[in-house]
């Protein structure tokens, strides 16, 4: 990460997409493409335009989402910052466009001068969370273009003494992990954080399959068009060969694991090369490629999860319309020296 005087606002930190990213892209495509069930890397979803088409699901009436986790930002961004002793600095892990987290941020710039670093890999997202909060005038921007553990260092290193840190992981972006890789990632950001630093976790909670369904294959098709580009940006910055014509997007809720799936289903049996990923591989009428997982959750679960990752549940907010939770956890002391 390129260094930067932590007193200039409003500035998003981008380092020139080099070839590293691009080879390390190339791996995970080549990767995720040997396994039995094929799968493709969801953090790719979101070059410029699959991050405007994200924007757009978020608008989209079949998915609640966004909507509860906002609702619940503005009812009670107060009551959040109440658990909080002043001398807040906000960082929040994969920020998309910001909208929601301007409610929370107005409520914390009446109380102090507020620094916000938004962390996230899409240049587009931040570049539209910059146009966003530029009305807040007390909140200084820094976005860091990175991945969400590094950026998340990086903004630890620039801690003042006494400063507590509130990192955010809204949207139940952390749904994306599996289970089991959710708490170790939620581990690892306990280890980066100081006791009685907060986290403020958003949590989709189960509903009925078929809204859950609904809310990730909406009739108008942006959540396909969303799906679909990934193949289309592995065409144009992996030299790929995908005929997006050929594929479907699909929408599975697997019972056991409590998750929506996204594939994409190839219609007939055809090969497909990648030339920067040096793949050529054969996909069967009817195979899928796995490219995003949504775990959902019990309202219930979610203090054990923090218990187990070295966090205290200390209050849950929930949504009346769409069921949603968003989880103040605070890290917790005794934790501190967890392996
Ligand atoms: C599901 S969207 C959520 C956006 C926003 N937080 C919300 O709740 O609407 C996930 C965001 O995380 C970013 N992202 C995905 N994987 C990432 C990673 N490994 N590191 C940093 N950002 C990531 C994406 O670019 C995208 O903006």
């Amino acid at each position: 990460m390129p260094d930067f005087d932590a007193s200039t606002t409003d500035r998003v930190l981008s380092p020139r997409l080099n070839s590293q990213a691009r080879e390390d892209f190339a791996q995970a495509v080549r990767i995720g493409l040997s396994k039995r069930q094929r799968e493709l890397p969801s953090m790719y979803l979101y070059d410029d335009l699959g991050t405007a088409l994200f924007e757009a699901i978020t608008l989209l009436p079949e998915y609640g989402l966004t909507r509860a986790d906002e609702r619940l930002l503005r009812r009670y961004a107060r009551a959040i910052l109440e658990h909080l002793p002043p001398g807040v600095m906000v960082a929040e892990l994969g920020s998309g466009g910001g909208r929601k987290t301007r409610w929370l941020l107005d409520a914390l710039a009446h109380r102090e001068p507020v620094v916000y670093f938004p962390i996230d890999i899409s240049a587009a997202a931040l570049a539209k969370c910059r146009q966003e909060l530029s009305g807040l005038g007390a909140v200084s921007l820094v976005g860091l273009e990175t991945s969400y553990l590094e950026g998340l260092c990086d903004v630890t290193a620039r801690r003042r003494p006494g400063q507590t840190l509130l990192v955010l992981f809204l949207g139940s972006t952390v749904g994306n992990f599996d289970r089991p890789a959710a708490e170790e990632f939620l581990r690892e950001i306990r280890r980066c954080l100081s006791p009685g630093d907060a986290l403020l976790l958003g949590t989709d909670l189960e509903k009925t399959v078929a809204e859950m369904v609904l809310a990730y294959d909406d009739p108008v098709g942006v959540t396909a068009a969303f799906n679909l580009n990934l193949l289309a940006r592995i065409n144009r910055e992996l030299e790929g060969n995908f005929v997006l014509g050929q594929f479907r997007h699909e929408v599975r809720y697997h019972e056991r694991e409590r998750r929506i799936e996204m594939h994409l289903r190839s219609e007939r049996t055809q090969t497909v090369s990648i030339r920067a990923a040096d793949l050529t591989c054969t996909l069967h009428a009817g195979e899928t490629m796995w490219t995003e997982a949504c775990h959902k959750f019990h309202l219930g679960e979610i203090p054990a999860m923090a218990q187990r990752t070295g966090f205290v549940c200390q209050a849950q907010w929930v949504d009346g319309e769409w069921a949603f939770a968003e989880n103040l956890w605070v890290a917790d002391p005794a934790a501190a020296t967890m392996p």
